[in-house]
Parts: structure tokens; sequence; C-alpha cells
């Protein structure tokens, strides 16, 4: 049984991000999305906001778990006994940050792999921070998110 970790912040979920969960769903026995704390990054919503909706937009995909963590994602990850984390390339400017955290946690936990799926082309641009921008500034974000972060976005004056 192979279990692989999808972190992120998702502040908030986006298409892209269910768009990867999908995918990776199909590939392993069991994914477990891990939503950090990542109090550097400020986040816009609380942890316990973002698992919820996480949790909402994933609701019809079986073999996947939800759960946060504000550890070291390699602990998060032997805590759970997954071999795998997965993270999404977009583009090539998502090349080298990724590249950086790859070889950190490498160094850190050899027995753990990086793997890098691609999400769907219309999702290639997008990011949690453009569709908090666009909110913030009254554009229409629900190509962009499930109705239910849409709804967040606007119950908090986005
Ligand atoms: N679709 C849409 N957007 C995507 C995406 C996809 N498939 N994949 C990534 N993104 C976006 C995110 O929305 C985010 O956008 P933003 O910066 O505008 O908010 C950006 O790409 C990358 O962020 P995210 O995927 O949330 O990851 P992150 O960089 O915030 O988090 C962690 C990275 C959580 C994995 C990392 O900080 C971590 O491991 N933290 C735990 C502590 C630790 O172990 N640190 C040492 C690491 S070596």
């Amino acid at each position: 049984m192979t279990t692989a970790v999808y972190p992120g912040t998702f502040d908030p979920i986006t298409n892209g991000h269910s768009d990867l969960v999908s995918r990776a769903a199909l590939l392993f026995d069991k994914v477990i999305v891990g939503v950090a704390a990542s109090p550097g990054k400020a986040p816009l919503l609380s942890i316990d906001r973002r698992v919820e909706l996480v949790r909402e937009v994933l609701a019809d995909i079986d073999n996947i778990e939800v759960c946060r963590f504000d550890t070291l994602l390699v602990d998060f990850v032997r805590q759970h006994e997954a071999t795998v984390i997965l993270r999404g390339l977009r583009a090539v400017s998502d090349f080298e940050y990724e590249f950086q955290l790859a070889g950190m946690n490498r160094r850190l936990a050899p027995d753990v792999e990086t793997l890098f799926l691609r999400p769907a082309e219309q999702y290639s641009y997008i990011s949690s921070g453009l569709v908090r921008e666009v909110a913030g500034l009254g554009g229409d974000v629900s190509e962009f998110v499930h109705p239910a972060v849409q709804a967040e976005l606007k119950r908090r004056g986005c």
C-alpha cells in the first residue's frame, strides 16, 4: 500500500489543487492532503477553515484524508507512514523553489521520494494568492475555485 502526502497551505484550495488530488487519487492507494499551518505566510483563512474547505471540496474522493500539520513536512509524512511527497509543477517558474524543497526534504528524509504532477493546462496560471487578489478587488473567481470557497471569500468581503 503506497501512501502519498500532498502538502500545501491551501489558502484557499483552488481548482488546480483539486485537479492534482484527483489525479493522485488514481495513482496511489491513499492520498493525505496535509494542510500546513504556514504562520510565515500569514494566511487569510484560519487553519480550521482551510481544513474544512479542503474536506468539503474533496468530499467526493474516497481514498483521501485531510489533516493539518505544523511540524516539519518529513515528520508529518513519517507519522502517516507515507513514502511519497507530491507537489504540482504548473510552470517552469515553480521549478527552482520546488527543486530546493525536494532537495532539503531528501536530505532530511532520504527514504521519502518527492514526485511532481502536472495539473491540467487550464489551471496552470492559478494560485491561491491570485485568487485572493482577484476576489479582493471584486473579480469573478467562480472559474478557479469551488462554490464553497467562493462563498467564503465573499463572506470575508473579498
Ligand atoms: N494549483 C493551483 N495553485 C497551486 C498549485 C496547483 N496545482 N500548486 C501550488 N499552487 C500555488 C499555491 O496556491 C500557492 O500560491 P500562493 O503562494 O499564491 O498562495 C503556491 O503555489 C505554492 O504554495 P503551496 O502549494 O500552498 O505550498 P506552500 O509553498 O505554501 O507550502 C509547504 C509549501 C507547506 C509544502 C512547505 O512550506 C512545508 O513543507 N512546510 C512545512 C515545514 C517544513 O517542513 N519546512 C521545510 C521544508 S524543506
